[in-house]
C-alpha cells in the first residue's frame, strides 16, 4: 500500500482529505502539522510515496522548507503544494487554495497511476451498500441486488435476491425491513448505473402531478439521503444538484399540502424517515411561518431560507456521524456537555463554514445563501457558537437561529399533545432578550397546534 503524508494545520480538512484518499486511492495517510514534524518523521521512516502540503502554515513557509529538506536528504518523493505557484519549489503539482476533494483525488490517482475503475473497486470493494429505504419506490432494479450474510469463516457472503430487469418483490423487501436489515448491496461496477437510475426515478416521482402528500414525504427523504450519498462519493455534480433542487421544492410543496403544523407532525413524528429530513421539513415550515407573519417577508425570502435549511447541517449526514446527536447542539454549553469524539467536535464547530463553502460551488444557489448558512448559529465567521447573537449577522440568519431553537424542542416529542408552545416561546424570549430577536420569537405565537 502506498503512503501519503499530509501536512496542514486544519484538522477538519486534513481528516477529510485523509478519509477520501484512503477510500478512493487506497493510500495510507499520515497527518502532520509542520515541516519540522515531517523532518522528525523522515528520521524514522523515509518510505513515503507522496507529500501533500499547504504552502504556508501560519507564518512558516512550509512548502519551501519541505522542498529544502527533500533536497538535503536526496529524497525524490513527489510533492504537491496547496497554494500559489512558486518557481523556486520543485513540485509535482500546485493545487488551488480552495482545492476540492474531487480534484485532489484525481491528482493523487494520476500520480499513483490509478484508473477510475480501480477507484470504484478501491472505495467500496466488490459490493456497494445501499440503504434499504432506497428500494421502497423502485419497481424494477437495473442491476442485481444482493443480501449480505455473515459466512462461517468470518467473511461476508453476498446472495442475489432481486434480479436486474425483473419486478422487485415488495413483500420480500418488506420482510427485510421488518427484520431491521439496514442495507442491500449492488455490484460496485454497476453502482453508477444504479444510482443514476434511482435518481431519475426519484425525481420523476417528486415532479409528478399525481404523487400523494404521504408519498412525497417518503420520496423526498430518499432523495435527500441519495443526494448526500452522491455528494460524499462523487462530489457536487449536475445529478446531485438536480436531486437537491427537487428535494427543496418538494419540502416547500409539503408545507402547502400540510398547512397545519399538527397535521404535518402527525405524519412525521414516529415515522420511518430519517431524523435530519424530518428536522429540515419542520424547520422549513417554522421558518416560513415566521417570514409569512413578518412585515418584510416575501416568497423570495422563503425560497432562500428553504435552500439554507436544506444545506446548513449537511455535514452531519455522512455515514460516519449521527445527525440526531450533533445537529441539536446549539450553544457552547451544549457542546461542552455532549461528550464528543474529536472528529465529531471538529465537524460540530465547523459545520456551518463547511456547508457555506459547499454551496458556493452550487451555481443555482440563491444570493447570499452561503452567508446565511455560515451564520446560522449566530457566529459571524461560521465557527463555533457565540454567547449572544450578533446584530451584524444577516436578518435571515437570525430568523434561522430562532426557528432552529423552536424546532429542536418539537423534535424532542413523540406526542403532539405534550408540546406546550407557549412555554417554549417564554423560554426563547429569555434566551433571546433583544427587541429585534424578540419580534421574531413573537411571530411563533400564531403557530396553530
Ligand atoms: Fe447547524
Amino acid at each position: 500500500m502506498s503512503k501519503t503524508v499530509l501536512v496542514g494545520d486544519d484538522s477538519v480538512q486534513m481528516d477529510l482529505f485523509s478519509l477520501n484518499l484512503k477510500a478512493y486511492v487506497g493510500t495510507e495517510t499520515i497527518i502532520l502539522d509542520s515541516a519540522e514534524k515531517l523532518r522528525m518523521f523522515l528520521e524514522l521512516d523515509t518510505s513515503i510515496d507522496l507529500i501533500i502540503t499547504h504552502d504556508k502554515i501560519d507564518i512558516e513557509p512550509t512548502a519551501q522548507k519541505i522542498h529544502t529538506l527533500l533536497q538535503k536528504k536526496k529524497l525524490s518523493v513527489p510533492l504537491c503544494v496547496i497554494g500559489p505557484k512558486d518557481g523556486t519549489i520543485k513540485c509535482e503539482r500546485f493545487l488551488p487554495k480552495n482545492v476540492d476533494i474531487k480534484e485532489l483525488i484525481k491528482t493523487v490517482a494520476r500520480i499513483f497511476d490509478i484508473t477510475a475503475k480501480d477507484m470504484i473497486k478501491q472505495s467500496v470493494g466488490d459490493y456497494y451498500p445501499v440503504p434499504i429505504s432506497f428500494f421502497s419506490r423502485m419497481n424494477i432494479p437495473v442491476c442485481d441486488v444482493f443480501l449480505r450474510l455473515n459466512a462461517s469463516d468470518g467473511d461476508y457472503q453476498y446472495i442475489c435476491k432481486f434480479k436486474a430487469g425483473n419486478d422487485l418483490d415488495s413483500k420480500l423487501l418488506g420482510e427485510y425491513q421488518k427484520k431491521g436489515i439496514a442495507n442491500l448491496y449492488v455490484p460496485s461496477i454497476s453502482r453508477l448505473k444504479f444510482t443514476n437510475n434511482l435518481s431519475e426515478q426519484t425525481i420523476e416521482i417528486l415532479k409528478s402531478a399525481t404523487v400523494t402528500p404521504d408519498s412525497r414525504i417518503s420520496t423526498a427523504d430518499v432523495a435527500m439521503n441519495l443526494m448526500v450519498d452522491e455528494l460524499e462519493s462523487v462530489g457536487l455534480t449536475e445529478n446531485t444538484a438536480e436531486l437537491a433542487n427537487n428535494c427543496i421544492n418538494s419540502i416547500q410543496k409539503t408545507i402547502k399540502e400540510y398547512p397545519k403544523l399538527n397535521n404535518l407532525l402527525e405524519r412525521l413524528l414516529n415515522s420511518p424517515e430519517s431524523w435530519l429530513y424530518k428536522y429540515c421539513q419542520i424547520l422549513t415550515f417554522v421558518s416560513h411561518h415566521i417570514i409569512d407573519n413578518s412585515d418584510w417577508g416575501s416568497d423570495e425570502q422563503k425560497e432562500k431560507i428553504s435552500f439554507v435549511v436544506f444545506f446548513q447541517d449537511i455535514a452531519f449526514m455522512t455515514k460516519k456521524l449521527n445527525p440526531e446527536k450533533l445537529a441539536p447542539i446549539h450553544s457552547k454549553e451544549e457542546f461542552m456537555n455532549a461528550s464528543l469524539e474529536k472528529n465529531e467536535s471538529n465537524v460540530v464547530l465547523q459545520h456551518a463554514l463547511m456547508a457555506a463553502d459547499l454551496v458556493r460551488e452550487f451555481n443555482r444557489a440563491p444570493m447570499e445563501a452561503d452567508v446565511i448558512i455560515r451564520q446560522h448559529h449566530g457566529s459571524y465567521n461560521g465557527v463555533g457558537f457565540p454567547d449572544s447573537i450578533s446584530h451584524n449577522i444577516s436578518h435571515l440568519a437570525q430568523v434561522s437561529v430562532i426557528a432552529q431553537s423552536f424546532t429542536r424542542e418539537i423534535m424532542k416529542i413523540n406526542d403532539i399533545n405534550t408540546f406546550i408552545s407557549t412555554d417554549v416561546i417564554k423560554k426563547l424570549k429569555i434566551k433571546y432578550p433583544t427587541h429585534r430577536l424578540g419580534k421574531i420569537v413573537n411571530n411563533l405565537s400564531t403557530l396553530k397546534f
